[in-house]
């Protein structure tokens, strides 16, 4: 099939290379000229685990091409991908204005019946104003689709090749055929193709990230109040997940949720509720108790060293929202080191990926460093904010020699506590018990 992509962002980019590694023929259209060179040049402009490799692939055998002009994209495309940002606006609702601009231009260039797909993550309604806005303009047959991505950052490839299930929201029997056969390849495992109306579509996305936020968020509420009372959340959560109707992901407590979905989603989930007459409590209260959460290992923090941070240094792992990306949209790091300048702390950071983009935000303002120990260096505490795996298993004796003291406060649970009251650790984690010297 010969399909374009509009928006080679995250999703677009994934999208694209992804059906063209089934054969298909993708042509990915971007404003950004400079972007669209160094992908033609092969070079991928985000970092994602195996992208690099399909994509040159799809790229050499020419399946896979790249151009900023949207008309000669879409001539000969069947099917229309829209992956466009859809950033939050100042009250937290979705800004459609690129997904609505890219429309009415379809309108005036389509010459032919086109299959025209919302892949990003929109506010339910988006479809029919997408139609509406191709209607305004079009001369000829279309279809407009909802077809919301689960891609999760560092899997994304992997996500898409063998989804949980591919959701396909329309009212068009024919465009129904065209999506069916287009996704027949992802699904030949026996999982599910969900075929359904446009505005269930839409929503399944916002629920299924909401849900997902919730989960996380009630188990970090678990885990404060484990602290309170003295049990450990690795056992309760043991011991929930096992019931299948639970389940045994998601369950992880930490310092919060954050990336470019789960935040702006129940934030616009929320937001959709309230424009309809509809309270989300519920997401409210996630909102709250995520943001909370974000400072909860700097509480931690204060109260050991009596609020005196100032002039103290902190080595910091990680910095990206989640290991296995360079990604630092909404990531707890951020907010920690916020509040550790604002104490009049230093900080010495290091992550495998993201220290070029916290470069961009922090500057100067804090130290970037090459390697686990060489940020520990002379740090009065280590603080843990992401759990890449290069964490998990540290040189202990080599850690001990180069802090100042034995202290670590780790945001994502990376060791056994009996482990660090045996090395002489001052260790605190999430939810569990507080292992002093
Ligand atoms: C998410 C969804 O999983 C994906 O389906 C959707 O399309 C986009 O948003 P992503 O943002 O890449 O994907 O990350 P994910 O791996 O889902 O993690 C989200 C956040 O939740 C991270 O900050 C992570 O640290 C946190 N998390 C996850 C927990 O705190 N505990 C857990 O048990 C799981």
């Amino acid at each position: 099939m010969k399909i374009a992509v509009v928006g080679t962002g995250y999703v677009g980019l994934v999208t694209g290379t992804c059906f063209a590694d089934t054969g298909n023929d993708v042509i990915c259209v971007d404003i950004d000229a400079k972007k669209v060179e160094r992908m033609k040049n092969g070079e991928v402009p985000i970092y994602e685990p195996y992208l690099d490799t399909v994509f040159e692939r799809n790229i050499r055998q020419e399946r896979l091409s790249f151009t900023t002009d949207l008309k000669a994209a879409v001539a000969d495309a069947e099917i229309i991908f829209l992956a466009l940002p859809t950033p939050p606006g100042e009250d937290g609702s979705a800004d459609l204005s690129y997904v609505l601009g890219v429309a009415e231009e379809l309108g005036h260039i389509i010459t032919d019946y086109k299959v025209i797909v919302d892949k990003s993550t929109v506010p339910v309604g988006t479809a029919e104003l997408v139609r509406q806005a191709v209607a305004k303009n079009a001369k000829v047959d279309f279809d407009i689709v909802s077809n919301p991505e689960f891609l999760r950052e560092g899997f994304a490839v992997e996500d898409f090749m063998k989804p949980d299930r591919v959701v396909i929201g329309t009212s068009s029997d024919r465009a129904a055929k065209v999506m069916e056969d287009l996704y027949k390849p992802f699904v030949r495992q026996g999982n599910p193709l969900i075929i359904m109306d446009e505005k269930s579509a839409e929503l399944t996305k916002y629920a299924a990230n909401a849900f997902l936020a919730t989960k996380i968020t009630f188990m970090n509420e678990i885990a404060n109040f484990c602290e309170l009372v003295g049990a450990d959340v690795d056992m309760v959560r043991a011991g929930m997940g096992t019931d299948t109707r639970i389940g045994k992901r998601f369950l992880f407590p930490g310092i919060g949720y954050g990336g470019s979905c789960f935040p702006k989603d129940v934030q616009a989930l929320a937001k959709s509720g309230a424009e309809n007459g509809y309270r989300f409590e519920i997401l409210e209260s996630v909102l709250d108790v995520n943001n909370r959460q974000k400072l909860s290992l700097i509480r931690k923090l204060k109260e050991y060293y009596n609020d005196a941070l100032s002039g103290k240094t902190f080595a910091l792992w990680g910095l990206a929202f989640k290991p296995d990306t360079d990604d630092i949209r909404e990531a707890p790091a951020l907010y920690m080191i916020e509040e550790l300048l604002k104490a009049g702390a230093k900080v010495k950071a290091f992550d495998p990926e993201a220290m070029e983009n916290v470069k961009g935000i922090f500057g100067d303002k804090i130290e970037y460093c090459d390697n686990l120990y060489d940020s520990t260096k002379d740090a009065d505490a280590l603080l843990i904010a992401t759990e890449w795996s290069v964490f998990r298993n540290p040189n202990f004796t080599k850690l001990a020699g180069s802090l100042k003291e034995k202290v670590i406060f780790d945001g994502r649970n990376l060791f056994e506590t009996k482990k660090l009251k045996d090395l002489g650790f001052h260790y605190e984690s999430i939810g569990r018990e507080k292992v002093t010297k």
